[in-house]
């Protein structure tokens, strides 16, 4: 019988557009709400500054809210987790004041979470699921990040490659707001994608360094493509959607499995751990599974509330630096970059 009495961590997420905050009991989640902020939606993009301000008039009511949920009072916490970084500075310090004011109003630990960490971290969240064995590669892919860290266990990892320029996320939002989809427009691409011929139109893919990525030039490339096709058509982007979506799915599903395959090789590890909002995307779930078939991998692909950026999985991470003693004190800082 496990005599150990119950850990209960508040977990404080606000690395970028997101008010996040969750509840954990030991590695289970008891409440994990996200605040939206739909104000960037008009402008195309995260706004750093809207983003920040925006976090301050959520983070109260959203904490609320997460305490409620989980049927827990401030006084039962054991401690307080948030996201030191990366991210954007503005929304780090939002999150990072008030966890540190929090606690030490509540006289509890504080503990400081690395973003990246929490995204892979998410998969050892207790839902009953198998959870992936060291070492194993993390894959992160979402708007902000595109990664391939070696895992060597919950807090030894390496970053083996990473994109020189644009996140992934950012290479289906940019290209999706030339084809004129709303912010954001990965999902939107996914979705004609499905309609479709992959091999309708070539781009070509670039040429970077190992497990590195870029996605700029495949931008730049996309750009001309439309404006030429346009000007002999100006009808094209409506009339060929479906087939543009699905060349430009295909093109980006090829360049992460070409690194992921690459990452396999170099490593010799075949379990793959994918987290951030890209892993939504059906082109890459496919082509993962199907490697699961043909390859010998072990694929997991976290629930759709762990993969985007959410309060659970720096609560996971808050829970396991807990067991460790692993504690911030109060003049710790928030890292708009800091290393894997
Ligand atoms: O992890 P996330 O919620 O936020 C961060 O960027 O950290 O990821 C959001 C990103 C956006 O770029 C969005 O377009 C992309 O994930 N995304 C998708 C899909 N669902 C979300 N991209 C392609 N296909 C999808 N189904
Ligand atoms: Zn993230």
């Amino acid at each position: 019988m496990n005599t150990n009495p119950p850990i209960y961590i508040l977990a404080i997420e606000s690395s970028c557009d997101d008010t996040g905050v969750a509840v954990m009991h030991n590695d289970r989640v008891l409440s994990n709400v996200v605040a939206k902020q739909d104000i960037h939606e008009q402008y195309g993009g995260v706004i750093p500054e809207l983003a920040s301000r925006a976090h301050q008039s959520n983070i109260v009511p959203t904490v609320e809210v997460a305490l409620q949920k989980a049927g827990i009072s401030k006084h039962q916490l054991s401690a307080i987790a948030f996201t030191q970084g990366p991210g954007l500075m503005g929304s780090l310090l939002v999150g990072s004041s008030f966890a540190k004011s929090m606690a030490m109003a509540l006289d509890l630990p504080l503990i400081a979470v690395h973003h990246m960490h929490a995204h892979i971290l998410a998969h050892f969240i207790e839902e009953g699921q198998e959870k992936p064995t060291f070492p194993f590669l993390g894959i992160t892919i979402s708007g902000g990040h595109t990664q391939i860290i070696k895992v060597h266990s919950h807090d030894k990892m390496e970053l083996l490659g990473e994109t020189t320029d644009d996140a992934i996320g950012e290479a289906y939002d940019k290209t999706a707001k030339l084809l004129g989809f709303p912010y954001p427009g990965g999902p939107f691409i996914d979705q004609y994608a499905k309609e479709g011929n992959p091999k309708a139109y070539t781009f070509t893919k670039p040429k970077v360094e190992a497990m590195d990525f870029s996605f700029s030039g495949l931008k730049t490339q996309i750009m001309y493509f439309l404006q030429k096709n346009s000007k002999g058509n100006p009808n094209f982007i409506k009339e060929n959607l479906a087939d543009i979506c699905a060349s430009i799915q295909h093109t980006i599903v090829s360049i992460l499995m070409d690194k992921i395959s690459a990452a396999v090789a170099h490593t010799g590890i075949q379990s793959i751990v994918i987290g951030g909002g890209v892993s939504a995307n059906s082109g890459i779930r496919k082509a993962l599974y199907d490697r699961e078939k043909t390859h010998q991998w072990k694929v997991f692909i976290p629930k759709f509330e762990y993969t985007t950026d959410n309060a659970a999985m720096i609560g996971i991470v808050g829970y396991f630096k807990y067991l460790n003693h692993q504690f911030a004190d109060l003049t710790t800082v928030a890292f708009p970059r800091i290393s894997v």
